[in-house]
């Protein structure tokens, strides 16, 4: 396969600094000589511009910390990936998972698509309902058009549907949010749910489920491992999926041959130790892109 890495090192969404090293930490830990070993060919476009938090403009827009930063982040980050030719699969590193509202808007190319949010947390925030202010609690409530309207609108007219999401290790979900997610109707798996039906059969449910959009995405937040697997992360919950685990999803989501983008997000390299969550994550990655045990 084709495969474009972009970089987008942002921390403006998250509440604590150091996730702007991400794709330098994922760089290092040798992402592209892993795709190459597994026969693919890789191109690395470089990153996206991103403001510094120093010197960029924290005036909370209706309560939106650092948002006409992000937004111009991913504004570009969209650009590119809409850009790129239908048959080339984008693995973006973030970044704070606010990314994703440029990574999933354009890696659709326009197209109905399928999302799988690896995550502790579901992301669900409006400007609203959001305790917080910090934009990486509201990629995917903002992609299916809900909260700020310019951040809603970064891939243009194009919308996820909230029955085309799929939300997978969850167990951090704040009051407001949690009827936002309900109402909205978005299919989610609790750790409990994995706890109980396994992540095999979780895997096969979500295909399932998903088996009508043209195009899949799955946007990989660091923070959905256990934090003794992926301790370099800002916003850490204990309880998360096993290393086990999140190969057996990865490979799982591989073997169904439909994924066409992938986010690598929130590692966190200032909380890392000796870059163990960045390499986790290449792993990860290497596991949904092919990466077979036998
Ligand atoms: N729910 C919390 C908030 O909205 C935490 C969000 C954490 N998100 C993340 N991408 N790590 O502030
Ligand atoms: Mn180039
Ligand atoms: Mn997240
Ligand atoms: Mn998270």
């Amino acid at each position: 396969m084709n495969l474009s890495i972009l970089g987008i090192p942002m921390d403006l969404g998250a509440g604590r600094r150091g996730v702007d090293m991400g794709p330098s930490a994922l760089r290092n830990a040798r992402l592209a000589g892993a795709l190459r070993a597994l026969g693919h060919h890789v191109h690395d476009l470089g990153d996206v511009p991103v403001a510094a938090p120093e010197t960029a403009d924290r005036h909370e827009h209706q309560g939106l910390v650092f948002r006409d930063s992000i937004l111009s982040a991913c504004r570009a980050t969209y650009q590119q990936l809409a850009a790129l030719p239908e048959t080339v699969f984008p693995i973006s590193l973030g970044g704070d998972h606010s990314v994703s509202m440029g990574t999933v808007a354009g890696a659709a190319r326009g197209q109905r698509t399928g999302l799988i949010w690896v995550d502790a947390h579901t992301d669900y925030n409006t400007p609203q309902s959001s305790e917080s202010g910090n934009i990486h609690g509201m990629p995917v409530a903002h992609l299916t058009g809900l909260g700020d309207p310019e951040l809603s609108s970064i891939g243009g007219a194009w919308r996820l549907r909230p029955e085309d999401i799929v939300m997978i290790g969850i167990r951090s979900v704040d009051r407001a949010e949690r009827e936002l997610v309900r109402q909205a109707g978005i299919k989610i798996y609790t750790m409990k749910d994995v706890d109980q039906l396994g992540i095999s059969r979780i895997a096969a449910e979500t295909l399932e489920r998903l088996s009508g959009t043209e195009r899949l995405h799955v946007s990989f937040d660091a923070d959905a491992l256990d934090p003794s697997v992926a301790p370099g992360v800002g916003t850490p919950v204990p309880g998360g999926l096993s290393y086990r685990e999140g190969h057996l999803l990865m490979e799982l989501l591989s073997e169904s041959q439909r994924v066409t983008s992938l986010d690598l997000v929130e590692v966190n390299p200032a909380l890392d130790t000796r870059n163990a969550t960045a390499e986790v994550m290449v792993g990860m990655a290497a596991s949904l892109l092919g990466q077979q045990i036998m």
